[in-house]
């Protein structure tokens, strides 16, 4: 049995690819399926690309809504969806506490930063702006607050010589691309995921 995944995004969707990618000839192609691309902004880049590889999608504006109102439609989708595990790739929308309360150890998020030195937007800008020699790309599950939570996995990113803020996001993505896909393969293959598919 393979693992559904929903992803969740907000923009041009480069670690949903990614997964994806992972789930039909990769490192997740054994235990992983993308079963829904979700996004909480309807114009996103993402949801057009995943459209286009024949992946279901649906999206749920927040413009003007308060985000209890968005999460209680999001939620109203997500009952008559089957899925395992959410992924956050690029899901700039905070989730809040009641949300989270629903799907313990099930909703994994990638940050592109140490999550014990840098939370929410803008890691790779304070990546740059700090002159960082190297950033610390982190996995991990999704509790309440925000980008904290049990981490999963991290990985190193040398920035050392990057000279501008576009190589240190190409840098950072790259190993996002092939990283994000082996945390979640650990989270499938690990106890935590074992003690949850009972549902
Ligand atoms: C990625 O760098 C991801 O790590 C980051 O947003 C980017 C989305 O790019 N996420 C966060 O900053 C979460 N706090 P993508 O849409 O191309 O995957």
């Amino acid at each position: 049995m393979k693992a559904k995944l929903g992803i969740f995004i907000s923009g041009r969707g480069s670690n949903m690819l990614a997964i994806l990618e992972a789930c039909r000839s990769g490192a997740l192609a054994d235990c992983a399926v993308v079963e829904f691309v979700f996004s909480n902004k309807c114009e996103a880049a993402g949801l057009r690309k995943a459209e286009a590889l024949g992946v279901s999608t649906f999206c749920i504006d927040n413009e003007g809504l308060k985000r209890k109102s968005h999460e209680k439609k999001l939620l109203e989708v997500l009952e008559r969806k089957d899925f395992d595990l959410i992924i956050l790739a690029g899901y700039m929308r905070v989730i809040s506490a009641d949300f989270v309360r629903l799907f313990p150890k099930k909703i994994i998020n990638i940050h592109p930063a140490d999550t014990k030195v840098h939370q929410g937007l803008g890691a790779y800008d304070w990546a740059w702006k700090e002159r960082l020699i190297e950033t610390k790309l982190t996995v991990h599950f999704v509790e309440e607050g925000l980008d904290t939570g049990e981490i999963i996995h991290q990985e190193i990113v040398n920035l050392q010589g990057a000279d501008s803020l576009e190589e240190v996001e190409r840098r950072g993505l790259a190993v996002e691309h092939v990283f994000y896909s082996e945390a979640i393969k650990k989270v499938i293959n690990g106890k935590e995921f074992k003690a949850l598919s009972g549902k």
